[in-house]
């Protein structure tokens, strides 16, 4: 029986942060209950079959700030609904602002195995220009409660390319993660998102950003940094200690089938991509006419997405695993782009690999633009 992740969103947070465009509200707690209700309604009437679960993950928005006992009716309502398999991988995402120890308890008991906090970086005046709610101690704080109450599997994401942000303060927060020892950290360069109110701060002239070259140096000595403390670079902004790589990130860029609940989550189910509607308000009163079909895949593209997906993670492409999944060597299925992106020094080929090279991980999207 085929093994499938499932995603669910809480499009909820305390406070918009400046970078961010996900599919999350500030001034709408009061509609928790109700939107809660509307996922377990969801969840119980779907019709997927012919699958069991091995990673669920509760992201958002930020899914610790609602009450922890409407996360763990969602948590049971997964289980009765569907075969969860013992050993899944089983996260939440919470923001150090919104959590206390009983809350993380309350996590632990209910089945979460996996924690992933969002800090950004140690230093205050970055967290106050992107309109973080909390400081780096009250990170550790929440860090340190995690621990207590048992969790053995703890992510940390970090942000560069921040505003006022330099090499000394990516190095400081690095190192400062580092002495925690979490299991893995994610590293992400900042997406100056369209209508954020950082997009605009910065239009005004009230910011600088790093250019593009010192962000490449903050990348690159963060990868170092990393890697001498034996955090392995599993994927383009992922890093782990052995054996600790995120199963459900590694199902998405292995091409594995997902269901997502929940306001605007996506789903990728028998060669379908769809979506539900991002209109709260919508999601809360009606779910028929919520889903939209984003893409019936073909052969072909689903080819091309398994090499788009695939090539962002360090081992890349299994030249093996593509012939078993379609029964053809994508050497020769794909011979014009690989031949053009190796003289071009972005990929490399050895026995059963198709992996970006040094300078393929710093111009990955051009790359990717050879299998849209
Ligand atoms: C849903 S949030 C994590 C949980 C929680 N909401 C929080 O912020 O602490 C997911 C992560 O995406 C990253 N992120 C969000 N917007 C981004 C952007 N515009 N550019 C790069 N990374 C971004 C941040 O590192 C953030 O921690
Ligand atoms: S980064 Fe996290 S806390 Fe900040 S607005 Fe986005 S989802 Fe909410």
């Amino acid at each position: 029986m085929k093994k499938i992740g499932i995603y669910v969103h809480i499009p909820f947070c305390k406070k918009k942060c400046k970078y961010c465009d996900f599919t999350s509200f500030e001034n709408k707690l009061n509609k928790s209950e109700d939107y809660i209700n509307s996922l377990l309604n969801e969840i119980e009437n779907c019709d997927k079959t012919g699958f069991t679960v091995n990673t669920i993950y509760f992201g958002g928005g930020t899914p610790s700030v609602i009450s922890e006992n409407l996360i763990v009716k969602v948590l049971e309502k997964i289980k009765s609904k569907f075969k969860v398999e013992e050993n899944s991988e089983i996260t939440i995402e919470v923001n150090p602002g919104t959590v206390s120890k009983e809350k993380l308890e309350t996590y632990k008991i209910s089945g979460f195995n996996r924690i992933s906090m969002g800090l950004q970086s140690s230093d205050p005046n970055i967290l106050k220009y992107i309109g973080r709610i909390h400081t780096y101690e009250e990170f550790c704080d929440c860090y340190k409660k995690a621990r207590e109450v048992g969790f053995k599997n703890i992510n940390v994401d970090l942000m560069i390319g921040l505003p006022n942000q330099n090499l000394d303060n990516v190095i400081d927060s690095v190192n400062k993660v580092i002495f925690l020892q979490p299991e893995h950290i994610s590293v992400y360069s900042l997406i100056l998102e369209e209508n954020t109110m950082l997009e605009r701060e910065i239009k005004n002239g009230l910011y600088d950003i790093p250019t593009d070259e010192e962000e490449r140096k903050m990348y690159d000595t963060t990868k170092k940094i990393l890697e001498k403390n034996d955090y392995i670079q599993y994927e383009i902004s992922n890093f782990s200690k052995k054996g600790f790589e995120s199963r459900h990130n590694l199902n998405c860029w292995n091409q594995e089938e997902y269901l997502g609940f929940g306001l605007a989550s996506h789903s990728y189910f028998n060669n379908i991509r769809f979506s539900n509607t991002d209109i709260l308000e919508k999601y809360i009163e009606n779910q028929k006419d919520n889903v939209k079909i984003e893409e019936i895949q073909t052969e072909e593209i689903r080819k091309k997405e398994y090499m788009m997906l695939g090539l962002r993670k360090l081992e890349g492409v299994s030249i093996s695993s593509f012939e078993r999944k379609f029964e053809i060597n994508p050497l020769f299925y794909f011979r014009f782009e690989i031949s053009k992106l190796v003289d071009e020094e972005l990929i490399e080929v050895d026995l059963d690999n198709i992996r970006l090279t040094r300078k393929g991980l710093d111009l990955a999207n051009l790359v990717f633009e050879e299998f849209v």
